[in-house]
C-alpha cells in the first residue's frame, strides 16, 4: 500500500466549516484511489471554519501524476450544512505536492470535481475525466451566470432575482453585507442628516448648507467646501477631480461654440488662436447631456444643461475656465460667459458645469465605464473560463463582489424607487438616454489610459496626477499580465485555438460591446500581445479606473455646490440676472441634497474586508512563475505607492485615488 496525505484547508469566513462527513477520492493518470471517508470522529473537529486538517488515503500502488479530487459530504444526522472548503493539499508517495484549490461553497450531497491547480488551457487538456470535469464545470456555470438585459441599449448584466439569488461565491461576505448594509442605514444619522431627508424646502443661505455639512469631513471635502468657488480649483477638477475623463486638448473650436478673439483675452496681446496654436486651450464638451429628459423632483421641474467649457492653461500651469456655453445650440438666449461677467453669472454657469458633470460621471463614467463593464467580464469569465484555465486563475480575483455591488445599484439607485431616480436631474427616462447615448461613445482606446491620454492630446499638461499614477499603474499591470500570460501562450497559435479565450472575448463584444464594431473592441485574439492588452485593461477597469472615479465621490461631492446632483431653475437666458438669490433657488431642495450626501458617503467607504490591488489572499496558481510574478508586481506597486505618497507631500490636494494602497482589486463599491 501507498500513502496520500491530504490536507484540507476549510475557509475562513463566516459559516464556512461543517459537521458532515466528508469522502474524496483521488483521480491520477494512471488510476484512483477508493472513495475514503475523511471523518472518524462524531462531532469532529476536522472542518470547522479556518481548520487545516490532515487524512491520508491508501491505494494499493501509486495513481500516477494527480489531475482531481472527487469530494462528496453527507449529513452526520439529518440534514446537510453548508462547507466551504478554500483548498486541498495532497502530498504523494514519490514526495510531489498537488495543489487543489477550492473556494466553493458546498451545500449538497453530490459529487463535485475539482483539477489539480496546474493551469491547463483546453486543447492541451486530454485526461478523459479531467476533460469531462471540465466540461460538466462549465454547463454548471452557464446555469448559474446568465445573461439579461435591464434596458436595451446598455452592456448586459448577470440575470437574478436579487442580491441572495446570486451564486454563494459571488456574494458579499459576512463582513462587507454586516458593514455595507449598516453605512446604508446610518448614512443619514452618521452624517447628522436624519431629520433633513424629508425637507422639500430650499436651502436658505450658503451658511445653513455649511452648518449640515460639516459633521463628517475628509480633507479634501473640507479643502472643497473652501475653494470651489474659485476659477483655479474649477479648471483643476477636470485633471485630477471626480471625473478626468471629459477635458480634451482643443486644436479647433467646435463650430456650435462661436469664442472670438475679442471675447477672451490672455494680454500681451495674445489671440485665442495664438493660445490654441500653442496647446494651451482645452475643452470639456457635455454634449451626450443635450437634450436629456429631466426629472420633476418635489412636483418641480429639474434643470440639466449640455454646457461646452473652455480652458486655459496660464503660464502659472493653472488650467482656468475661459468661456461656458451652457447648451449646444448657439443663440441670443444662450450667451456665452465669461470670468468677467458679474460675480454671480459665473457662479451660476459655473454650477450648471458641476452639475452636468456629476450626472455625466456618474452614469457615464462610473457606472457604465466601470461597473457595468466589469459585469460584463466578470460574467464571461464565469460562463467561459474553468478554474483550471489561466485567465481565469489571473482575473477572478479582480470580479470580487462585483456583481452584488451592481445588483445593488440597479435595486437601489436607478430603478423606479432608488435614490438617483428619485433626486438626479438625469433621474428616470434621462438614465436610459444617457447611458445608450454613453455606450456608443465608449471606444476600445478609451478604455486604455496610455491610448485615451494620447487622443485627447493630454501627455504634456501639467500637474495632471490621474494621468501620471494611471500611467504608471497601467504599465506594473501590463509587464504582470504580460508576464503571466506569455508563461502560458508561447506563441500566437496558442492564443487562436484556445476556444475557450475566443468565447470569452466574444461574449464581451457581444453581451458588453453589442457587437459593434466600431468600437475596436476585439472579436477574437489573434495574438499573444492582442490578449495581454486586453487583459491588462480589463484589470485597469476594475481596480485603478474604478477607484480614480469612485473614491472621491465623497471628497469631491459631499459639499453639494461643487456638484450638485440636480438643479431646480432654468439657466440665465441674459446676463445680470443672476443673484445670490437666484442661486440658492437653484440649487437641489434639502432632501435631494441630504440624500445625494448620504449616497456618496456609502460609496466612498471601503469595507474592512477589502482586498487591494496585488493581493491575492486566494491560492488559484500552484506554478512557481506566476507566484514569482505576483510578487514581483506587489514589489512595484509598492514602490509607486511611494513615489505617490512623496509627491503627496507637496501638493495642497493631494491625489490619493490612484496609490496602489487604496485601489481595490474590483469594482466592490
Ligand atoms: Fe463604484
Amino acid at each position: 500500500m501507498v500513502d496520500y496525505t491530504v490536507t484540507v484547508y476549510t475557509g475562513d469566513i463566516a459559516n464556512a466549516g461543517t459537521f458532515n462527513n466528508v469522502y474524496i477520492k483521488l483521480v491520477g493518470t494512471d488510476g484512483e484511489s477508493k472513495q475514503t471517508w475523511l471523518t472518524s470522529y462524531i462531532w469532529n473537529l476536522s472542518f470547522i471554519r479556518g481548520a487545516v486538517s490532515s487524512c491520508t488515503v491508501s491505494c494499493p500502488v501509486s495513481i500516477g501524476k494527480l489531475v482531481l479530487i472527487e469530494i462528496e459530504q453527507h449529513p452526520l444526522i439529518f440534514f446537510t450544512d453548508s462547507w466551504f472548503p478554500a483548498k486541498m493539499e495532497v502530498k504523494s508517495p514519490e514526495g510531489d505536492t498537488y495543489n487543489f484549490p477550492i473556494y466553493r461553497w458546498i451545500t449538497d450531497n453530490e459529487v463535485h470535481r475539482f483539477r489539480e491547480g496546474t493551469a491547463l488551457r483546453v486543447f492541451e487538456d486530454d485526461h478523459p475525466l479531467g476533460k469531462y470535469s471540465r466540461d460538466q464545470e462549465l454547463e454548471e456555470r452557464e446555469e448559474d451566470y446568465r445573461w439579461d438585459v435591464y434596458l436595451e441599449g446598455i452592456p448586459h448584466s448577470m440575470r437574478s432575482e436579487g442580491p441572495f439569488d446570486l451564486p454563494y461565491e459571488v456574494q458579499f461576505s459576512y463582513i462587507k453585507s454586516t458593514e455595507f448594509l449598516s453605512t446604508a442605514a446610518t448614512g443619514l444619522s452618521d452624517l447628522q442628516l436624519t431629520g433633513l431627508s424629508e425637507s422639500t424646502e430650499n436651502w436658505p443661505d450658503m451658511d445653513t448648507i455649511h452648518r449640515v455639512s460639516c459633521s463628517k469631513l475628509t480633507d479634501i471635502s473640507e479643502y472643497v467646501q473652501k475653494h470651489w468657488k474659485e476659477d483655479t480649483f474649477f479648471g483643476y477638477q477636470f485633471l485630477n477631480g471626480l471625473n478626468p475623463m471629459l477635458i480634451q486638448r482643443c486644436s479647433v473650436l467646435p463650430i456650435n461654440f462661436p469664442v472670438s478673439d475679442d471675447m477672451v483675452s490672455f494680454g500681451c496681446h495674445r489671440s485665442l488662436a495664438d493660445e490654441i496654436k500653442k496647446g494651451n486651450i482645452f475643452l470639456c464638451d457635455y454634449k451626450r447631456l443635450d437634450g436629456l429628459k429631466t426629472n420633476t423632483i418635489n412636483g418641480k421641474k429639474q434643470y440639466l444643461m449640455a454646457p461646452l467649457v473652455l480652458l486655459h492653461k496660464t503660464p502659472d500651469d493653472e488650467m482656468v475656465p475661459i468661456a461656458i456655453q451652457l447648451k449646444q445650440t448657439p443663440a441670443d438666449d444662450n450667451p456665452i460667459f465669461f470670468p468677467t461677467d458679474s460675480e454671480y453669472d459665473w457662479l451660476t454657469v459655473k454650477i450648471f458645469v458641476r452639475s452636468a458633470d456629476f450626472n455625466e460621471h456618474q452614469l457615464n463614467v462610473h457606472l457604465l465605464r466601470t461597473h457595468l463593464l466589469a459585469e460584463v467580464f466578470a460574467v464571461s469569465l464565469l460562463r467561459n473560463m474553468p478554474m483550471v484555465h489561466p485567465l481565469y486563475k489571473l482575473l477572478v480575483p479582480h470580479t470580487r463582489y462585483t456583481l452584488q455591488i451592481n445588483n445593488l445599484a440597479r435595486s437601489s439607485l436607478i430603478s423606479k424607487t432608488g435614490v438617483f431616480t428619485k433626486f438626479a436631474a438625469s433621474g428616470g427616462k434621462g438614465v436610459k438616454t444617457l447611458l445608450k447615448r454613453s455606450l456608443s461613445s465608449v471606444t476600445y482606446r478609451s478604455l486604455c489610459i496610455p491610448d485615451d491620454i494620447a487622443d485627447r492630446g493630454l501627455g504634456d499638461v501639467p500637474n495632471f496626477y490621474y494621468r501620471d499614477d494611471g500611467l504608471k499603474l497601467w504599465d506594473i499591470i501590463h509587464r504582470f499580465v504580460q508576464g503571466v500570460l506569455s508563461f502560458y501562450y508561447k506563441n500566437d497559435t496558442e492564443v487562436q485555438k484556445d476556444s475557450e479565450l475566443q468565447k470569452w472575448i466574444s461574449d464581451i463584444f457581444e453581451h458588453g460591446f453589442l457587437s459593434q464594431a466600431g468600437t475596436g473592441i476585439p472579436e477574437i485574439f489573434t495574438t499573444v500581445a492582442e490578449l495581454v492588452k486586453f487583459v491588462t485593461m480589463v484589470i485597469f477597469t476594475c481596480s485603478g479606473q474604478h477607484s480614480a472615479v469612485n473614491a472621491g465621490q465623497f471628497d469631491y461631492a459631499g459639499w453639494m455646490p461643487n456638484n450638485p446632483l440636480t438643479l431646480q431653475c432654468p439657466p440665465p437666458t441674459t446676463k445680470g440676472t443672476t443673484s445670490e438669490a437666484s442661486m440658492m433657488k437653484t440649487l437641489p431642495a434639502v432632501n435631494a441634497t441630504v440624500q445625494g450626501m448620504s449616497t456618496v458617503w456609502l460609496l466612498s467607504r471601503q469595507s474592512t474586508d477589502s482586498v487591494f490591488l496585488g493581493q491575492y489572499p486566494v491560492d488559484h496558481f500552484s506554478e512557481k512563475m506566476p507566484c514569482k510574478l505576483m510578487e514581483d508586481f506587489q514589489g512595484e506597486l509598492q514602490v509607486l505607492s511611494e513615489a505617490i505618497a512623496d509627491r503627496n507631500n507637496n501638493l495642497k490636494v493631494p491625489y490619493t485615488y490612484l496609490d496602489p494602497k487604496v485601489v481595490e482589486n474590483s469594482v466592490a463599491l
